[in-house]
């Protein structure tokens, strides 16, 4: 893993953007895999001022967001499909049939799976997945305790995370308890990834992905096994390192 230390949020959320305009401008059809959660969209929003500057189009970006809740609709402001779209995608000029995000409301959940790992193989597979991590090693909602052999399936989410995610929710009953999600195979088949960590909530998280060992019950650990990977990390989530 290649670290990349930063002073803080705005400084991590500059690097990553400068680190994904360099991909976008220099595939020709780059194929991206995108995280919704606050670390993330600090680099969306200078992605949009980059698009307005004229420094990069999004005409020829593909896109495969990791995860989305299930039972929600495309139309609720709390689902995924609706923070992208808000965050980045209606800013900037990208192709809506491009854009790919699980749909959670979707009547037949195992086939939504499947179709999705279709989607992103029929795409060339993913060129630089954007992550972020959650404070008990989650990527995607890919929870500790997941086989790192799994694929995009339907899955509960833990306790500390519906926990962590109320903040976006009116109460946290209203927190969907199972998600979609890009596995952590689909994950690690990306050719390249770029992990962006910020604040002190994550600090522990960071100083059980560096120390190396690798393990199912800390699910990002397994990034220490992907041959390019990219770590943004501010000077607060490293403090436990
Ligand atoms: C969330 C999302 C992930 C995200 C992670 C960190 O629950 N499912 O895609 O990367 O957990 O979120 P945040 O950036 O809000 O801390």
């Amino acid at each position: 893993m290649n670290i990349m230390r930063v002073r803080d949020y705005n400084q991590m959320s500059e690097k990553a953007t400068e680190f994904l305009v360099n991909r976008i401008n220099s595939l020709e059809n780059p194929v991206l895999g995108l995280a919704t959660g606050s670390t993330t969209e600090g680099l969306y929003q200078r992605l949009i001022e980059k698009y307005s500057q004229g420094e990069i189009s999004f005409k020829h970006v593909t896109t495969f967001n990791l995860d989305e809740y299930v039972g929600l609709e495309q139309s609720d402001p709390k689902s995924y499909y609706y923070f992208m779209n808000e965050r980045l995608f209606r800013h900037v000029d990208i192709s809506m049939d491009r854009v790919h995000i699980p749909n959670g409301a979707a009547s037949d959940l195992k086939k939504e799976c499947e179709a999705y790992e279709n989607a992103i193989a029929q795409a060339g597979g993913v060129d630089v997945q954007v992550l972020g991590i959650g404070a008990n090693g989650h990527i995607g909602f890919n929870e500790p305790g997941t086989p790192f052999s799994s694929k995009t399936d339907v899955v509960d989410l833990d306790k500390s995370t519906i926990q962590a995610n109320a903040r976006f929710f009116n109460s946290i009953e209203e927190v969907p308890t199972q998600a979609v999600s890009m596995g952590i195979e689909t994950i690690m088949n990306s050719k390249e990834i770029l992990l962006v960590v910020s604040g002190d909530t994550k600090a522990d998280a960071m100083a059980k992905l560096l120390e190396g060992e690798i393990s199912e019950d800390f699910p990002a650990s397994i990034l220490n096994k992907h041959d390019s990977v990219t770590v943004i990390v501010d000077e607060a989530a490293l403090a436990g390192s």
